[in-house]
């Protein structure tokens, strides 16, 4: 684009077609149990993302961390569509007089030159996905966790890397946290249901990427109740390299940064061929979310544990999670 056309008016329908292509890509962010607590409202020139309280998880996540977090990916995903496609916009987040679930809203300003860092993100986007396999024994890339915890902090979150020692502490606080969610027949209720047949249309965790056996793992995965049709090897993941999302505070806006740090993360892990697992049983369980507290040294609130590897090039083909339409999750005014 041309400096002209940067000083041209905006053409309103250009803009508002350009805010449902970010809502639409936006749809492809991942969330816990893939419950995709948001839903959009576009009015001309501004998009705001809401979300969705029948959506929480009642049990494993009351106070909607989690939630939040995953309206957070939404929001960065929506906003990386937005810098791809030439826009300026300004981000407002928790304009909490509009309304408590009313998280960001998006408003856009004017043309902008094309941000080629976002075209390959948007790129990216439909790529991304969790792949719960063990790992191979190729060592993280010392430069693809620089650059990936340089993209994290892009987004006021920080990003610890747990030493050895705190690798076997999270093994038995992801032990834990699993076992004492496990006894609660409500919690069981609430996984059976983001992974049965009643679940709404276009969400939820299908058994074609629960693995069909318990991994050999240091870190136990999420045990999601029951085996699944995912083929595993009986590799061990022991190449894998642990890493915490962190902040200053424990409260809504901190979460949803959180979420756009995850998104900036794991869209730069995988240009840089770096699998990533978000381990959130430690965190929604308050005993096992101070031990990971602990872990850096108090300094701060921990949000998300992520595993980091690389999956076998040859392991290709592992299915995707669905979701819902676009038209399911964009209002238009
Ligand atoms: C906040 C958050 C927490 C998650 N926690 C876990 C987890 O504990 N274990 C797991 O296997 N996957 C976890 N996931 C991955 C989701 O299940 C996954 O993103 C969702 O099913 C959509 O699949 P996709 O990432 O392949 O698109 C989490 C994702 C998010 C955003």
């Amino acid at each position: 684009m041309d400096s002209d056309a940067l000083t041209h008016p905006t053409d309103p329908q250009l803009a508002t077609h350009a805010l449902a292509d970010a809502a639409s890509a936006a749809g492809y962010a991942p969330s816990i149990h893939n419950t995709q607590p948001w839903r959009w409202r576009l009015a001309g020139d501004t998009l705001d993302l809401h979300l969705v309280r029948s959506r929480i998880l009642q049990v494993s996540d009351p106070d909607a961390r989690l939630a939040t977090l995953s309206c957070g990916v939404a929001l960065h995903h929506a906003r990386v569509a937005v810098a791809a496609q030439g826009w300026h916009v300004t981000v407002t987040r928790m304009p909490r007089d509009i309304g408590p679930d009313l998280l960001a809203r998006l408003h856009i300003e004017r043309r902008a030159l094309v941000d080629p860092p976002s075209v390959l993100h948007l790129r990216t986007i439909p790529l991304r996905h969790t792949d719960r396999r063990p790992l191979t024994d190729t060592p993280v890339d010392p430069a693809a966790l620089a650059a990936i915890t340089a993209a994290v902090e892009t987004q006021d979150t920080a990003l610890h890397t747990l030493r050895p020692d705190q690798v076997l502490e999270l093994a038995a606080a992801a032990d834990y946290a699993q076992r004492s969610e496990a006894a609660d027949p409500a919690w069981q209720a609430e996984l059976a249901y983001w992974t049965g047949a009643a679940r709404p249309a276009g969400t939820g965790v299908p058994d074609a990427v629960i693995p069909d056996r318990a991994t050999q793992t240091t870190v136990p995965g999420r045990d999601f109740g029951h085996r699944g049709e995912l083929p595993v090897s009986a590799e061990h993941d022991k190449a894998a390299v642990f890493v915490m999302l962190y902040g200053n505070t424990d409260e809504p806006l901190a979460w949803l940064r959180a979420g756009e740090a995850l998104s900036a993360g794991w869209l730069t892990a995988t240009e840089n061929g770096i699998s990533v697992v978000p381990h959130s049983a430690p965190i929604e369980v308050i005993a096992t979310r101070q031990a990971m507290r602990a872990m850096i040294a108090s300094t701060g609130y921990p949000y998300l544990v992520l595993r980091l590897g690389t999956i076998d090039p040859a392991d290709t083909g592992t299915p995707r999670t669905s979701r819902q339409p676009a038209e399911q999750i964009i209002d238009r005014a």
